[in-house]
């Protein structure tokens, strides 16, 4: 049975923000417990043929936690106890902040997605590298989502990146600069060519290694040209795709449509798998895939569209816990029907 079917009446009776919060306080109140042990006796799957080798990481399978779920590094290790091969936290920004006035996220049922223009509330670098650096961490890759204090104006957007990374960079296993989140004013201007330069060479100067980059779903062809050519410049390590879309597809049906901020989660599936193939034919560098997976299928699609991993947030509020289990359990039943001996024989195989 899943228990998951019973809790989400409540949670989903609840405003969106405060079901996440109280989601967020089970898990914490979880995690150092002999739940977070019995979690992860229960919902990670062991197989071989799951793990990822990937900028120099090792994942013991492709589905991540996608950034935005644990904004303040407070239960990545619950987090991978459900399953997760990686677990992205932040985005954190070198100032505290409280993000934009509430209500700011919004559940779309009718679409199983979400609508949020939460602006980046997160502790700040200086508590979250004092977390990072005192917790106990997973055994698996955490990355680091870092992105921009509100107050900082677009010209100093490198210094504030940097800052946060100083403060919280050791004590991860990737980072990755997002300036695709359409929350924060002017920030997906930072994708053009002379700023994602500015702000990448700088962080890689200051040690960032392995280096992500995230990508909006809105930017135009000739723009992921030019973000790639950085990308191929700079010699980074990867590429993430994507990040919340500001479009709103005709089919959607839910009255919270209208709600201005990022759209995630099913309507935006079909779009963030095209553009997962987008990337991965015009770079070499592995790829991320995210945008509404919510099962095996999905994540297998941006498999096969060339993402080496992927990662979700919308299907763990729809989904419930159990989803990455059930992602994996499945994906071992698609490469066995497709025969694939391994998860990396499948990345691209739709190139
Ligand atoms: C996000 N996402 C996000 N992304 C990011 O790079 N930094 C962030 O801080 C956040 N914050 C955030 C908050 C909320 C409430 C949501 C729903 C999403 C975007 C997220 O990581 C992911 O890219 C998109 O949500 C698409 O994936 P799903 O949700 O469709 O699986």
């Amino acid at each position: 049975m899943n228990l998951y079917a019973l809790v989400r009446p409540g949670l989903f009776a609840l405003p969106a923000e405060t079901a996440h919060a109280t989601g967020t306080a089970l898990l914490r109140a979880a995690q150092g417990t002999p739940i977070e042990s019995l979690a992860r006796e229960r919902l990670h799957i062991d197989d071989e043929r799951l793990s990822v080798e990937a900028f120099g990481q090792s994942f013991p399978n492709p589905v991540g936690v996608a950034a935005g779920f644990d904004k303040n590094a407070e239960i990545p290790t619950m987090l991978a106890a459900l399953g997760f091969g990686h677990v992205e936290v932040g985005g954190v920004t070198a100032e505290r902040q409280p993000g934009n006035p509430k209500p700011r996220m919004f559940r779309l049922r009718e679409d199983r997605a979400i609508v949020n223009r939460m602006g980046f509330n997160n502790h700040g670098a200086e508590a979250v590298g004092e977390r990072l650096s005192t917790a106990r961490l997973p055994d698996v890759p955490v990355g680091l989502n870092v992105g921009k204090s509100k107050s900082t104006p677009l010209d100093d957007a490198t210094a504030d990146y940097r800052y946060t990374f100083e403060r919280c960079g050791d004590a991860v296993d990737y980072t990755v600069v997002n300036v695709s989140s359409p929350n924060t004013p002017g920030l997906r201007k930072l994708q053009h060519r002379d700023a994602l330069e500015g702000i990448l060479g700088t962080l890689l100067d200051a040690g960032a290694r392995p280096l992500l980059v995230k990508l909006s779903p809105d930017l135009a062809e000739r723009a992921i040209d030019e973000a790639l050519a950085v990308v191929d410049d700079l010699d980074l390590d990867g590429v993430i795709a994507t990040n919340t879309t500001t479009s709103r597809p005709e089919s959607l049906q839910s009255p919270h449509r209208a709600e201005r901020g990022g759209l995630s989660g099913k309507p935006i599936e079909t779009v963030s798998t095209a553009f997962v193939s987008r990337v991965a034919r015009r770079t070499d560098v592995p790829v991320v895939g995210v945008g509404g997976i919510s099962d095996a299928e999905g994540a297998y699609a941006k498999i096969r569209a060339g993402a080496s991993l992927v990662q979700l947030y919308t299907a763990l509020v729809y989904e419930g816990p159990t989803v990455a289990r059930e992602i994996n359990r499945s994906l071992l039943r698609l490469l066995d029907r497709d025969g694939f001996d391994h998860v990396s024989e499948a990345v691209g195989a739709d190139l």
